[in-house]
C-alpha cells in the first residue's frame, strides 16, 4: 500500500472481525431460509467474497452492474444499469451487498428496480455507510461501520480504478485528487 497517497482507516484483521460479526448476524436473521446475495459490481466484491465465506445459511449469488460515478468521487446523481441480473428474483429473499452508501441514489434506484420484481423480502448490506451525505430515505439494513464524509479505497473500493486491491480500507489523501 502506498502510505503516501493513503492512510488505513480499518485494516484487515479488523475488517476480518467485522465482517464475521456481520454474516453471524445475516445468518441468524435467515435462519431456515434460503438467500440470494445480490454484489453490486465491481465495489462490493472483496466485501461480499468474505461476507459470504461467514454465512450458515444457504446462498446463492447474482451480481449487478451499475454505473453513477465516471473517475469524480462525487455522485452525479444518474445511474445505469450496465449488467442486470442472471436469475429471477421473485418470491425470493433478496440481499443487496454493496461496499459503501454515500447519497443512497444508487440503491434507491437499485431497489425501486428490484422492488418491482417482487422479492419475498429485499434488505440491504453495505460495509460502509456515509450517511452525512445522504439525499435519499434509504437506511441499510446492516451496516460494517459509519464513517464521516471522507474518500475511502482498497477492499474493492476505487479511486479511478486504483486500490481496490489494498487489503485495508484507506482515506485517499486529498492530494491525490485535488489540483
Ligand atoms: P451513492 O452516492 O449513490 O454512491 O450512495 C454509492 C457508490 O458511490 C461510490 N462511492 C465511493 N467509492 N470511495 C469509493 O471508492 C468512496 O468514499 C465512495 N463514496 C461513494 C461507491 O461505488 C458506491 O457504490
Ligand atoms: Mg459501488
Amino acid at each position: 500500500m502506498d502510505l503516501v497517497k493513503v492512510e488505513v482507516l480499518f485494516d484487515r484483521e479488523t475488517l476480518k472481525k467485522k465482517v464475521a460479526e456481520m454474516g453471524k448476524q445475516i445468518s441468524q436473521d435467515y435462519k431456515g431460509r434460503d438467500l440470494l446475495v445480490v454484489g453490486i459490481l465491481k465495489g462490493a466484491f472483496v466485501f461480499m467474497a468474505d461476507l459470504i465465506r461467514e454465512m450458515e445459511v444457504p446462498v446463492e449469488l447474482d451480481f449487478m452492474d451499475v454505473s453513477s460515478y465516471g473517475i469524480s468521487t462525487s455522485s452525479s446523481g444518474e445511474v445505469r444499469i450496465v449488467k442486470d441480473l442472471e436469475y429471477s428474483i421473485k418470491d425470493r429473499d433478496v440481499l443487496i451487498v454493496e461496499d459503501i452508501v454515500d447519497t443512497g441514489l444508487t440503491l434507491k434506484y437499485i431497489c425501486e428496480i428490484l422492488r418491482n420484481r417482487n422479492p419475498r423480502s429485499l434488505k440491504i448490506a453495505c460495509l460502509l455507510d456515509k450517511p452525512s451525505r445522504r439525499k435519499t430515505d434509504i437506511h441499510p439494513d446492516y451496516v460494517g461501520y459509519t464513517i464521516p464524509d471522507k474518500f475511502v479505497v482498497g477492499y474493492g473500493l476505487d479511486y479511478a480504478e486504483q486500490y481496490r486491491h489494498y487489503p485495508a480500507v484507506c482515506v485517499l489523501k486529498p492530494a491525490v485528487y485535488e489540483n
